[in-house]
């Protein structure tokens, strides 16, 4: 390598021709999932005006403060940002389009994230995210809806050891009395808290339940339990998700200490979590976020929705053995004469036109070297024209990959011939 060559951004990562197949075919397979719900696809700009992503996300949070890339655009002083997840843009552009005039939205995005976090197995600061958000549906029904069909996508991508862990944030005003009693709590266990936790103390107590640190947990562990707090209509709420998913039989774990790292939610959380990828583990997350319409400009709506981490859930697949069927091209079309160079894009033209996958030979060189190539191609015959061919309106159809003898044919036949399945 030379000493100038320049290299893609830490923790950003190309993704190369052997790799795509993988992706194809999780992306096949979401799209084909999602349709089966009836959401539908909208896709928004990877840069947002700042002030969106800090009004939705909260300035207290991980990714507000400290993962955001943030640049002013030299050419009108604005500050933007590369979006750091989907929700907040989904909304603004469904409020921005009056989507929600319509009737309830079920929607779905698929693309790049970017976070300036630490890189690791998992763990990037652009990664990609397929995510979906149902507006303007207040019930458990849509929770479970989106429970269930994650279940069911793992089960058509043969994903096993996911578990679901839930919770319930209560009402704001609920997650208000039980904020103040944490205050309150931790007030009195100062000692115990660490930096982090210290400066968080009276912004958002919340998220002190979430410390990774060790030494917090007996604290934490005594702390009031938002449990207590919550109200009637949460329990409810929470009730009746926890029916639907036990009748359709997704098994779930409740997990008190789930609270989730953006500000917006309230009512059900949930995430997906695998042990088979190391610290990483959480492939799919989301929850109800019934006050962001509002608080992006909206007439309140109600609102729930969920991405999970592409990256993730295709290491998963290949930590389980799965690799794609590759299929070659149906068809190389070797060539050599003046008049068979012509002839074989006509050829390669109609191929493509009857749905055969065809690889024109590009850049000369004479008909050994060329069947080198078409061997290598992987494709199942190798076309040879010549200008006898061409004068003839015929082809050679050699078999690259079985036993057969080649055969000269007229073009139709040839097409018939190669659309016999192997
Ligand atoms: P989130 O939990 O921040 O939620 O991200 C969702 C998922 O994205 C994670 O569970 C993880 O699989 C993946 N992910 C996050 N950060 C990274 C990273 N640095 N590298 C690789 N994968 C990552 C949200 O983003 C919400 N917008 C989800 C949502 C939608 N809630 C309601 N609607």
């Amino acid at each position: 390598m030379s000493g100038n060559t320049i290299q893609a951004i830490r923790g950003m990562n190309d993704i190369l021709p052997e790799q795509a197949p993988l992706w194809e075919y999780f992306e096949d397979t979401v799209r084909d999932w999602l349709r089966s719900y009836g959401y539908r696809n909208i896709r928004m700009p990877i840069v947002e005006h700042t002030g969106l992503f800090r009004r939705a996300i909260g300035e207290v949070t991980d990714i507000v403060e400290k993962e955001m890339y943030t640049f002013i655009d030299e050419l009108n002083g604005e500050s933007l940002t590369l979006r750091p997840e989907g929700t907040a843009s989904c909304v603004r552009a469904a409020l921005q389009h009056n989507l929600l005039y319509n009737g309830p939205q079920r929607l779905y995005y698929n693309g790049q994230m970017f976070r300036h976090e630490r890189p690791q197995k998992g763990r990037y600061r652009q990664f990609h995210q397929v995510g979906v958000e149902s507006l303007g549906y207040p019930g458990p029904d849509m929770d479970a809806e989106h429970i269930v069909m994650c279940a069911d996508l793992w089960k058509r991508l043969g994903l096993a050891d996911i578990a679901l862990q839930i919770n319930t944030l209560g009402s704001p005003e609920a997650r208000a009395l039980h904020r103040t009693r944490l205050i309150h709590y931790f007030e009195q266990h100062l000692d115990a808290l660490d930096e982090d936790a210290r400066r968080r103390l009276h912004s958002n107590p919340l998220r002190i339940l979430d410390s990774k640190n060790p030494a917090l947990a007996p604290v934490i562990d005594q702390a009031p339990k938002l449990l207590d707090d919550l109200d009637e209509a949460a329990l409810l709420h929470f009730e009746r998700l926890q029916g639907i998913l036990r009748a359709a039989g997704v098994e779930y774990e409740i997990n008190q200490r789930l609270v989730r790292g953006l500000d917006y939610y309230n009512f059900t959380v949930f995430e997906w979590v695998t042990t088979r990828l190391g610290a990483q583990g959480t492939v799919c997350a989301g929850g109800r976020y019934d006050g962001l319409v509002q608080q992006l400009g909206g007439k309140g709506a109600p609102a729930c929705g969920f991405a999970m981490g592409v990256e993730r859930l295709l290491a998963l697949l290949q930590e389980g053995g799965f690799a794609p069927a590759l299929r070659g091209a149906d068809v190389y079309v070797v060539h050599q004469g003046e008049q068979a160079d012509l002839f074989a894009w006509q050829v390669a033209q109609r191929l493509r036109e009857v749905g055969l996958h065809a690889i024109l030979h590009c850049g000369g060189g004479g008909f050994k070297a060329q069947m080198k190539k078409a061997d290598a191609s992987g494709a199942r015959f190798a076309l040879i024209i010549g200008d006898d061919e061409a004068e003839a309106g015929e082809v050679s159809v050699k078999p690259l990959r079985e036993l057969e003898e080649q055969v000269r044919l007229p073009l139709q036949q040839a097409i018939d011939l190669i659309r016999q399945p192997a």
